[in-house]
């Protein structure tokens, strides 16, 4: 009763504080029943709330940042996620789904007017040395995971980057690792899953098998809400890992060694990332407006001839040398490469190292960067090899709903920010013009997209072989599409 009145009376000063900013003045039914239920501890009504603002206001696409939900919940278990999607499909309300936000797509993780669902207070872990298998619940940030394993000398397969968070692995997942252990869904063993229908279920190998299939990489936020992930572990030490960073002077020599490491090198514990970034305001230190940055990871201490093709090249900047692996995830030290919060928006494309496209998408990409100076602040341009290695890693542990051919092949992935205070027109302008540069290059027919880094109007689960068997997961265990119906995410008709 206590904790009803304190309710209601925050309840009435923040219907005030709604009304005179213009936002719902009636909390909905959703978030009340939610509130009651989980009480005021794990809920945010107020737009004012610090928790609220924080939950709002953290997404690496800060456009998103406009969407005003009518509550953030923040779920400690599996049991107060059944009840919060229980209530939130009894009340008609939308909602979404958010780990640590950095999908770029619209009301992927955002919602407006519904409840959103910020799993950030799960951040549960824990490593059994019998078994080698970790566990991690999805409120935790890639680094934050391997800070944590590392005292094992473990680690698990995740993002390159610190902050992003779990909803990586859904996707699929790419790890400097992956050369070696496959996508980070691939180290899943066992996954506990509350189901659209709010029932807590096991997916494992053993245990409702297709929908094990459907979230090794089919996405998140389509069959059900993952509270828990039990993985293979990875042992870890040291790693040889750093930038180079180039002029674009060199960028033929640096397509080259780029084609030649993903076409010839046949050492898994190598990984490299191409990074092609261009700005309008060159950057402070370097006084650079345009630049290529390499990622060269070696999991341990003695790269051989791994990299040599790199540092062959003229570098302005050298950073490689040994690492912990949560140092690794804090690559770089360019400051060029950085991108962090802005409007930023993702694009993929496809393609093979040994066909025209390779160099098709570069050129294109550059032409485009300098046609269009002013209407961004950043653009870059990744190449992100996919060698055999990496898809006979994935075969071995029993494939992913991805369902991918044998490398070696290459994502392309596209990042653009935008200048913030232009029109809506301007911007509508800008994106499609982006989005016809990627369309320009036509990607391999039978590769699939990567869905971490596709932009929703991509459809990119179409590209998967295997999307007739999702659609009928999809429709198993979202039969009433609720979730399709009543959040964001991939479309599966
Ligand atoms: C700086 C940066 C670096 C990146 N580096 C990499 C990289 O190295 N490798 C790579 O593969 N990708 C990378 N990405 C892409 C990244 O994988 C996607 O942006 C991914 O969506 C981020 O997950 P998240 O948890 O941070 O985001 P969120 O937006 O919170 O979640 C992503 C999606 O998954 C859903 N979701 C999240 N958790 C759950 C859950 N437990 N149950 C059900 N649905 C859930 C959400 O609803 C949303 O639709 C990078 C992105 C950025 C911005
Ligand atoms: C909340 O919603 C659930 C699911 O419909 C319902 O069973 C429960 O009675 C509701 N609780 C309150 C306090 O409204
Ligand atoms: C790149 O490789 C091609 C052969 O594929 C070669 O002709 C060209 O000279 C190389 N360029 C540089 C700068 O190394
Ligand atoms: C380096 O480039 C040469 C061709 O110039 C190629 O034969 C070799 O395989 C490359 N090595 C790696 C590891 O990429």
């Amino acid at each position: 009763m206590y904790s009803l009145r304190l309710l209601a009376t925050t309840l009435s000063t923040s219907s005030l504080v709604f009304g005179l900013l213009g936002l719902p003045s009636v909390p909905s039914a959703a978030c009340l029943n939610i509130t009651s239920t989980l009480g005021i501890a794990q809920t945010a009504v107020s737009p004012l709330d610090l928790r609220y603002i924080n939950s709002r206001t953290s997404y690496w696409n800060m456009k998103l940042d406009a969407h005003a939900p009518a509550c953030v919940v923040y779920p400690e278990n599996a049991q107060d996620v059944s009840l919060i999607l229980k209530a939130i499909k009894a009340s008609g309300s939308r909602f979404a789904i958010k780990a640590a936000g950095h999908n770029t797509n619209d009301l992927f993780s955002s919602v407006e007017d519904g409840v959103l669902i910020d799993l950030t207070e799960m951040t549960g872990k824990s490593y059994d040395a019998s078994t080698t298998l970790a566990t991690y619940e999805p409120g935790s940030r890639w680094g934050e995971l391997y800070d944590y394993y590392l005292q094992y000398g473990r680690t698990v397969v995740g993002g390159r980057v610190y902050d992003v968070g779990t909803g990586l692995a859904l996707g699929g997942g790419v790890s400097y690792l992956s050369p070696q252990y496959g996508m980070a869904c691939d180290s899943f063993r066992e996954l506990e899953v509350v189901l659209p229908s709010g029932d807590i279920v096991t997916a494992s190998s053993t245990q409702n098998p297709d929908l094990f299939f459907g979230l090794r990489g089919g996405g998140g936020n389509a069959f059900g809400v993952v509270t828990k992930y039990t993985v293979q572990s990875r042992p870890i030490g040291t790693l040889y890992a750093g930038n180079l960073l180039y002029v674009l002077d060199h960028r033929e020599a640096i397509l080259n060694a780029t084609r030649d490491f993903i076409l010839y090198n046949t050492d898994p514990k190598a990984a490299v990332l191409m990074n092609f970034n261009i700005v309008t305001i060159p950057d402070l230190e370097l006084g650079l407006d345009q630049a290529c940055v390499m990622f060269l990871v070696y999991d341990g201490e003695d790269p051989g001839n791994a990299f040599s093709n790199f540092t062959a090249i003229p570098s302005l900047l050298n950073t490689l040398g040994p690492k912990t692996y949560p140092q690794v995830a804090n690559l770089p030290i360019p400051k060029l490469a950085i991108i962090s919060r802005a409007d930023n928006i993702f694009r993929i494309g496809v393609h093979r190292a040994d066909d025209d496209s390779y160099w098709t998408a570069f050129d294109r990409f550059y032409q485009w960067s300098q046609d269009h100076k002013g209407d961004y602040i950043y653009v870059h341009l990744d190449y992100n090899p996919v060698p055999k290695s990496m898809t006979d890693a994935s075969r071995a542990q029993g494939g992913n709903a991805m369902e991918m051919p044998d490398g070696p092949w290459f994502w392309a992935e596209y990042t653009i920010t935008t200048p913030p205070l232009i029109s809506t027109q301007k911007y509508n302008e800008i994106q499609a013009s982006f989005k016809a540069l990627v369309d320009g290059t036509p990607n391999a027919a039978d590769l699939p997209y990567f869905l971490n880094e596709a932009h929703a109007d991509q459809d990119a689960l179409k590209t998967f072989s295997s999307y007739p068997r999702l659609q009928q997961i999809k429709q198993k265990y979202d039969p009433d599409e609720f979730f399709s119906k009543k959040s964001g995410g991939w479309s599966f008709s």
